[in-house]
């Protein structure tokens, strides 16, 4: 199988990397740092390509997958923050600021949505099918909001969400055989969750190897023709 995964530095990517390589498959491996993955026993089926996520240099990787004529069966984007310098979640309305706000909607939804568009046209000619799948969260879920707080990371997962179903639409009429998934990987072991994992009883906080392997596993029962799918690591519906 051919993969392109976006946003390979993150934790629940390398365990995807890393399983996907030992099953056989080539992968394509876009990240802002070039070096951050290990590569011991890939050889030339990992490629790694750099990416600052800016629209220049997310159409820059596009067109030179377009140029190679390489045919995905699977793209994996994986980016998101929760905190980052300067930036922690928002426990009350009165933490709320525009600019923190701005930039967790920029990587969480807004880059995203810059991949899904520039992968149309190639997508479009790919010839056999395709799952996209992004990395959501349970809390960009509207209807099972009862516990508030997370202000910019929850809207960010919300804004993602209808953005990639808005966007399945418009493929579901131009490029056919491409299926999208939204997956909710569950309390996963990762930078993002460190800070929070004290509240997380151990049993509920994954692995990425773990996640990884349900990933994969949903990512290949996906049934073809189904719209846009919300699903958590156990294959179940979240609500929108
Ligand atoms: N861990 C959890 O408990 C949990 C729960 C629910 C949902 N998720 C979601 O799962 C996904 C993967 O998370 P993870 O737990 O594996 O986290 P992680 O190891 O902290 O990975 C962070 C990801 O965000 C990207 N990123 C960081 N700063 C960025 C920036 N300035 N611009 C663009 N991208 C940036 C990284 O891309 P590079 O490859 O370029 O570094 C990487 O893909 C995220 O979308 C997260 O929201 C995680």
């Amino acid at each position: 199988m051919q993969q392109l995964v976006i946003g390979a530095g993150s934790a629940i990517a390398k365990a995807l990397i890393q399983q996907n390589l030992n099953q056989g498959d080539s992968i394509i491996a876009v990240s802002r740092q070039a070096g951050s993955l290990e590569e011991s026993s890939a050889g030339s089926r990992l490629q790694r390509l750099q990416c600052d996520y800016t629209e220049s240099s997310i159409d820059a990787v596009c067109a030179e997958l377009r140029e190679s004529g390489i045919v995905f069966d699977r793209v994996t984007i994986c980016n998101g923050i929760l905190h980052h310098e300067g930036l922690s979640p928002e426990k009350r309305l009165e933490n709320t600021s525009v600019a923190p706000l701005e930039t967790v909607m920029r990587i969480n939804a807004f880059v995203p949505l810059m991949w899904v568009k520039a992968l149309k046209p190639l997508l479009k000619l790919n010839g056999k099918p395709c799952v996209i799948t992004a990395l959501s969260a349970r809390v960009g879920s509207i209807g099972d909001n009862e516990s508030g707080g997370w202000y910019a990371y929850r809207a960010s997962k919300a804004a993602l969400n209808m953005l990639l179903k808005t966007a399945a639409l418009e493929y579901r009429r131009e490029a056919k055989l491409v299926q999208f998934l939204l997956f909710h990987p569950g309390s996963t072991d990762s930078p993002l969750s460190k800070p929070f994992q004290k509240n997380i009883s151990p049993t509920k906080l994954f692995t990425p190897e773990f996640v990884a392997r349900q990933l994969t596993r949903l990512q290949g029962d996906l049934r073809p023709d189904l719209p846009i799918q919300f699903l958590d690591w156990q294959g179940k519906r979240v609500e929108w």
